[in-house]
């Protein structure tokens, strides 16, 4: 291509956005790990900031008033999609590091018995809870998984989440997890952001191998994860560490499955009880996730490594429980803390990043300073993609939530209503909610 057919072209994907009332930048002088302590807070803002974008990537960042003096933004400005941002906060593209969107149906009748008082543990053991949402994934067909989950990520788009990690888990079989695994893949090839994917074949023991648990781990070590890694199916291995799904001992052989096939590592922890997690940290998981339930001495531990611990907070809403994750404790302890939603039929069926730092600032005393670092750079973390994604700085990922608000403490503050007004994926804008600019007006 000539130089000026680069240019034109390159010019035709640029993208500039300015008069940013704030811009959180997220950038850190640590470029050694995940944000830990302090640092969790530090937002990077730019007031009146501007953001100019080059073939999906971030180019500059800075000051509007130092962008429009710069000579060749002057010379081509005419020819750059521009977005105004005035009076408007704009953060990285939210990071949702830990959803299940690969399912049929919603779980109404655990929903009705749990208000009626029983607890997700009696409705798991009287048949509902995970089981329950088998039949419907091995046999639906893969279209219609496609179209479930390319659904659910353009609306977590329109909520600001430009990277999603969407697990299995709701097949339990040999194919029907490869086939929620392909969902997932195909339905990400038509959306502008970014999936991770995530083997979570260690989600329950199925009936049909009830009393049987180890030989379900075989299959899941010797079967579904060599075939997932050879397929290139998934980027992670995730189990459900609890009492009534998988023990600590079936973990550590499913992660040493995973760790010969070349696969990362991550998992359900604590949720629901205790468990030591000291002994995993040889296999350097991307992140325990849950952990509601931690001892103060693996607190201690975790604020050693770079694994980070995934709060995700609308399970615990969803659920009724008055106890939620010692988040304060963990991030004074030096634990790197990242905020997901854990989308998924049984406990958490909210696809809101915004909600999920919400209910982290008004339950977990995360300020919302620390619960936007928590939905971005360290999501990115928790995915092992903060390389690319998590912060706007120049050679990263074009990837930015716009929010309609003066001040970024209203993320958090609006509860329930969405705020997010355009999201940028890759540089491509997909607008959505006029009808938030109309309330503001
Ligand atoms: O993250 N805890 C295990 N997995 C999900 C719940 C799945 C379900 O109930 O369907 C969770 O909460
Ligand atoms: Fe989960």
């Amino acid at each position: 291509m000539n130089s000026n057919r680069k240019l034109e072209s390159q010019l035709s994907s640029a993208l500039l956005l300015i008069n940013i009332g704030e811009l959180l930048t997220l950038r850190s002088q640590i470029k050694s790990g995940p944000r830990r302590g302090a640092d969790l807070k530090e937002l990077g803002t730019i007031n009146n900031g501007a953001v100019l974008c080059l073939g999906g990537k971030i180019t500059s960042v800075g000051t509007t008033k130092d962008a429009l003096s710069d000579p060749w933004l002057k010379k081509n400005r005419k020819k750059i999609t521009e977005i105004d941002c005035a009076n408007k906060v704009v953060v990285p593209g939210l990071v949702d590091s830990h959803t299940h969107p690969v399912f049929i149906s919603p779980r109404l009748v655990d929903f009705q018995k749990r208000i009626e008082g029983a607890s997700y543990e009696e409705i798991a053991a009287a048949g509902g809870g995970i089981r329950s949402s088998l039949k419907g994934v091995r046999q639906a067909a893969k279209s219609a998984l496609v179209d479930k989950v390319l659904a659910k990520l353009r609306e977590m788009a329109a909520h600001g989440t430009t990277t999603v990690e969407a697990k299995s888990g709701y097949g339990l079989t040999l194919e029907s997890e490869f086939k929620s695994l392909e969902a997932i893949h195909k339905a990400a090839s038509q959306w502008p952001g970014t999936v991770i994917s995530t083997l979570l074949g260690a989600h329950v023991v199925p009936k049909e191998f009830q009393g049987r648990s180890q030989d379900y781990v075989e299959i899941v070590c010797k079967e579904m994860i060599p075939q997932t890694a050879r397929r290139k199916l998934a980027d992670f291995v995730d189990v459900f560490c609890e009492k009534g799904a998988f023990t600590s001992a079936e973990t550590e052989q499913i992660f040493e499955a995973a760790e010969q096939h070349g696969l990362k590592v991550r998992a359900h922890m604590c949720q629901l009880s205790e468990t030591r997690l000291q002994p995993f940290l040889r296999f350097k998981p991307a992140s325990f996730d849950h952990m509601d339930h931690v001892s103060d001495q693996d607190i201690a531990e975790l604020a050693k490594h770079d694994t980070v611990a995934t709060l995700v907070p609308g399970a615990n809403y969803f659920l009724g429980l008055k106890e939620y994750p010692r988040a304060r404790k963990m991030i004074d302890a030096g634990v790197p803390v990242a905020l997901a939603t854990d989308y998924n039929p049984g406990t958490s069926p909210t696809l809101s990043m915004p909600m999920a730092m919400s209910l982290a600032s008004t339950h977990m005393k995360m300020t919302p300073a620390e619960a936007i670092a928590a939905a971005t750079i360290n999501g990115a973390w928790a995915l092992r993609l903060a390389d690319r994604k998590g912060s706007i700085e120049a050679g990263k990922d074009a990837d930015f939530a716009v929010f309609a608000v003066n001040d970024h403490r209203e993320i958090p503050y609006w509860f329930g209503a969405n705020r997010c007004e355009t999201t940028i994926m890759g540089g491509a804008i997909t607008p959505h909610h006029s009808d938030v600019i109309r309330l503001r007006n």
